[in-house]
This record gives structure tokens, sequence and C-alpha cells, in this order.
């Protein structure tokens, strides 16, 4: 793991030697910018795609960053462990895994994947995540009031009460013909039980859940503490739930890509569409980069550079 530094606080984003690595590790992955912006969403093709950031914060609460670290970006995709994390929360595994598999698809976030029994194969493509969205308070929750659940669940892990990008949601929404048709295949076979379009606009609101890197690499810190935010000391989720969090981010968060990501960065990660990818370091720290072009899986091109980078350099790789 990382050393600690003596000089660092709770919260507090400190000059020390590691975060003179993380500036390194940005500047030298600056050079080139391969890859594209998300194309299917208007907001996020318009972002300035020479934005790049790195944070750390430890399960002490200690953070280190450089770049384009408080900038803020739509969550997209990582939010879906933290809302599975909910699900399990609020229904137990058993229940869950009864809605939704944990088998890697081996294909696009966007395809509809469904296992042997008419269910999503994970809660991280895109399929799996509509259904572990619509799991939230089922039967007993309006759209506002799930997505409210939702957004408050999210700023716990992160210590910091999180908005919403209104533009990103509109701008996803309008075109978001993909996942409607996703959301009504789900309908069919049973999977997702309530309106079809009512999941898919509370589900592109929760990917439209607005935060930096500082505060994602907080809830990636809060998965790696065993569920209990390191800044604020609540305990957000259990040890258990984040234990089954972690499996299936493992073996299914950077989708078709996840098999060369485990191998060569060795410890659970998850990509958005917006450019971010999130990295647990169970029991040592939350990581989190931000950089909007993306390779043809839809993981940051420069993000999983450096994961790859610092995974070797620093010898984070769990196996
Ligand atoms: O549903 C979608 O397509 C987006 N809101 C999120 C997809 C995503 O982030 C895939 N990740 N790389």
């Amino acid at each position: 793991g990382l050393p600690i530094d003596p000089n660092a606080h709770p919260g507090v984003k400190i000059q020390s030697p590691i975060s003179d690595y993380l500036a390194t590790l940005v500047s030298q992955n600056s050079k080139d910018n391969p890859g594209a912006n998300a194309a299917y969403i208007p907001e996020l093709a318009a972002v300035n795609s020479d934005q790049i950031g790195a944070c750390i914060t430890t399960v002490d609460g200690y953070v280190y960053g450089a770049g384009a670290t408080s900038v803020e970006f739509s969550i997209q995709s990582v939010s879906k462990p933290f809302v599975y994390a909910l699900a399990i929360e609020e229904h137990g595994l058993d229940w869950v895994l009864k809605r939704v598999d944990v088998e890697p698809s081996g294909e696009a976030f966007n395809e509809l994947s469904l296992d042997g029994e008419q269910l999503p194969k994970n809660p991280m493509i895109n399929a799996g995540a509509m259904t572990t969205h619509s799991l939230i308070g089922e039967g007993k929750y309006s759209v506002d009031e799930r997505f409210e659940h939702i957004r408050k669940g999210l700023s716990a892990f992160a210590g910091r009460d999180l908005g919403v990008d209104e533009g990103s949601y509109k701008s996803e929404i309008a075109t978001a013909f993909r996942n409607f048709s996703i959301a009504y295949m789900l309908r069919n076979y049973g999977a997702i039980k309530g309106d079809p379009g009512d999941v898919v606009k509370g589900y592109t609101r929760q990917c439209a859940i607005r935060l930096t890197a500082e505060d994602l690499a907080q809830m990636g810190a809060t998965l790696a503490n065993g569920g209990k935010q390191p800044v604020t000391g609540v305990q957000v989720v259990s040890p258990e739930t984040v234990r089954q969090v972690l499996s299936v981010m493992t073996t299914c968060g950077m989708y078709n890509e996840a098999g060369h990501w485990v191998c060569e960065v060795g410890f659970p990660g998850k990509s958005g569409v917006s450019g971010c990818v999130l990295g647990v370091l169970p029991g040592n720290l939350g990581m989190a980069t931000f950089s909007p072009r993306l390779d043809v899986a839809g993981n940051s091109v420069r993000g999983v550079r450096m994961y790859k980078q610092i995974a070797k350099e620093m010898v984070l790789h769990m196996m």
C-alpha cells in the first residue's frame, strides 16, 4: 500500500510525496489524448477533453490529488455499484440475486445480456443497473422518492450533499431510445415490475448526479473501509454488502475490458462514460481519475492508463 503522510488530516487535500507522485502521473499521461468523448450523450460530447485529474483518499480519510480533481462531472455508470449496495441493504442479498445475476456478460454495457432465467447478467451493465434502480423502494416509492433515496445514499458515501446535472439528464433522456428499449424488454421478461419509462427516467437522473474526482475518491474510500465513511464516520452500508459490491466490480466493472483490467490493475474498478474511473483497494484506499476521452469499451483511455501505471509502480495489484 501507499505510505501514510504524517502531515495529513482527514478530508483535507494536502501536498505530499503522494500528491507529487500523482502530479507526475497526471503530467506523464497528459502528453497525448487518444479516444473520443461519449458521442451518444450530447452534453458529454461537448466537455473539454483536455481535462485530466487523479485523486486518492485513504481509509484514514487523507486526501491526495493532482490535476482536475475539483472539476464537476456526471457520475454515469459509476453510480451502479453504489445503488447496488443500497438495494442489498434494503432487501438483502438473496432477494436481490433473484432479480439481477452476477456473471460478467463479456458484451458491451448497453446490450440486453440476459442469463438463462431472463435476468440481467450483472448490475454493472445498463440492463442490470436499470433493474437494480427499480428495486429501490419497489412498490412503495414514487419516482421522486426513489431518486431522492439514491441521491441521499450516494451523498452519504461521498460525505457531502451531491446535486444533479439537470442539463446532462435532459441531454441524455432526449435520445435514450436504446435504454428505453432495454427497459421495455426487461419489463416483458418480468425483471422490472414497474413502469419501464419511469425506470429509465429515474436511472438516467441517477447517472446525472454531479460530483468531482475528490468526491468519487471519498466514495471509493468508504467501500475500501468496509462501508464506513472515513471522514464523517457514518457506517453507510455493511461490510458484507461491500464484499458483494467489490466482487461484482472486480468481475464486471470495466465491461468487456474487465479481464484485462483485473490482470493488469488487480483491484476492483468501475468506469463511467463521462470519463471517470473509480478504483478501490480494500482496506487501503479509494481512487478516482477523470479524463473524458473513452476507448471502444466506454472506459476512459488515460484513466485506465493511469491505473495500470500506479498499480505497477506502487505495487498495488492484490494478487
Ligand atoms: O445509461 C447510459 O448509457 C449512461 N447513462 C451510463 C453508461 C456508462 O457510464 C457506461 N460506462 N462506461
